[in-house]
């Protein structure tokens, strides 16, 4: 890289970009498909028939509201509540509304990097549920966590919806996971969302929905270089595809170019070419089941407490301690 490219990448995101436009084979993070028009599109996403994860965490929370809120509230004096990428809330709400109408002593701390989604929740819940007390953080999970982490005082539940834990690696979602058992006391708890393992056809329609929204999503990440760096792709000539390994049971996107293509990315001084049929690699959405999760609670130094899933056993929320030191 010669020194004036070096001084044009200046963000985080003209970095990755140049890095994984360079690197063979291409690939790009999948954190920067949500702008405010991938938040847009990944809202639709959770609206789609096909898209089975919503619909599931949220038939789990509304049967198992009672045994998740006895899990929560313990004997002490009452919790803090801490939701990791809280978006919309619209499945917290459940617990959130059983919590308050049961008179539970807690406080609502929702963390988000997007200031919008912060605003509007709050808003929301001021409107829907005022009896509840909500202390609000905008900012990446980390920052904030290593705040709260002096948060001795009384009991935590940190909280992950959504199978977000499904966007990383393995050994990235220990480091997480690790993370957060770091930010936890001995009585603290973590409930998380983990998309399980099912018949792969059922995932790959999940990523591949036949209305095309999924695909719109994955371009996404195209159009906004486009639209933030200056780039000139031409996105319609690439096609989204999505692969389903059952036996790892990861779950690829990828964005194909269908012809010869050279693009320019104005900010960033990258030119790039594509062969036909070549790949950018752009997300995974790891599917698990209970032994991959009791492994990655080890490797982390947790132990999974219990767990509810759906009627069909597409997903589990699963509730984890730190591991007793021996
Ligand atoms: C946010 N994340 C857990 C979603 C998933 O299922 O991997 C993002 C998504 N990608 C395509 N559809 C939804």
């Amino acid at each position: 890289m010669n020194p004036t490219t070096s001084t044009m990448l200046d963000t985080a995101f003209k970095k990755d970009v140049h890095d994984g436009l360079s690197a063979f084979p291409k690939f790009l993070y999948s954190k920067y498909i949500y702008d405010a028009q991938g938040d847009k599109l990944f809202q639709d996403i959770m609206e789609l028939p096909e898209y089975y994860l919503t619909n599931s965490e949220f038939e789990i929370l509304d049967a198992y509201k009672a045994e998740i809120a006895s899990l929560f509230r313990g004997f002490g004096d009452g919790f803090d509540l801490i939701e990791l990428g809280a978006g919309d809330g619209k499945k917290t709400k459940i617990l959130l509304r059983y919590f308050s109408e049961n008179e539970f002593n807690f406080i609502y701390k929702p963390i988000d990097i997007s200031q919008n989604a912060i605003d509007s929740l709050t808003e929301s819940l001021t409107i829907e549920l005022p009896g509840v007390q909500v202390d609000p953080e905008k900012g990446m999970y980390f920052e904030v966590l290593q705040r709260i982490k002096q948060y001795k005082d009384r009991k935590k539940v940190l909280m992950v919806l959504g199978s977000n834990i499904g966007n990383l690696l393995h050994p990235k979602a220990i480091e997480f996971l690790t993370k957060l058992k770091d930010a936890m006391n001995p009585n603290d708890l973590l409930f998380m969302g983990f998309d399980q393992k099912k018949n792969p056809q059922t995932i790959l329609d999940a990523y591949n929905d036949a209305t095309g929204v999924t695909a719109a999503f994955n371009k996404n990440l195209l159009h906004r270089i486009n639209r933030e760096l200056g780039g000139n792709f031409d996105v319609d000539a690439f096609k989204h595809w999505e692969v389903y390994d059952p036996e790892s049971g990861t779950a690829k996107s990828y964005l194909v170019a269908t012809k010869h293509m050279r693009v320019h990315i104005e900010d960033i001084d990258l030119t790039i070419d594509f062969d036909p049929w070549e790949t950018i690699h752009t997300e995974i959405s790891q599917k698990y089941d209970d032994k991959i999760v009791a492994w990655l609670a080890n490797e982390s130094g947790l132990e999974i407490e219990t767990s509810f899933s759906d009627s069909k056993e597409y997903y589990k929320n699963y509730v984890f301690r730190r591991k007793e030191q021996a």
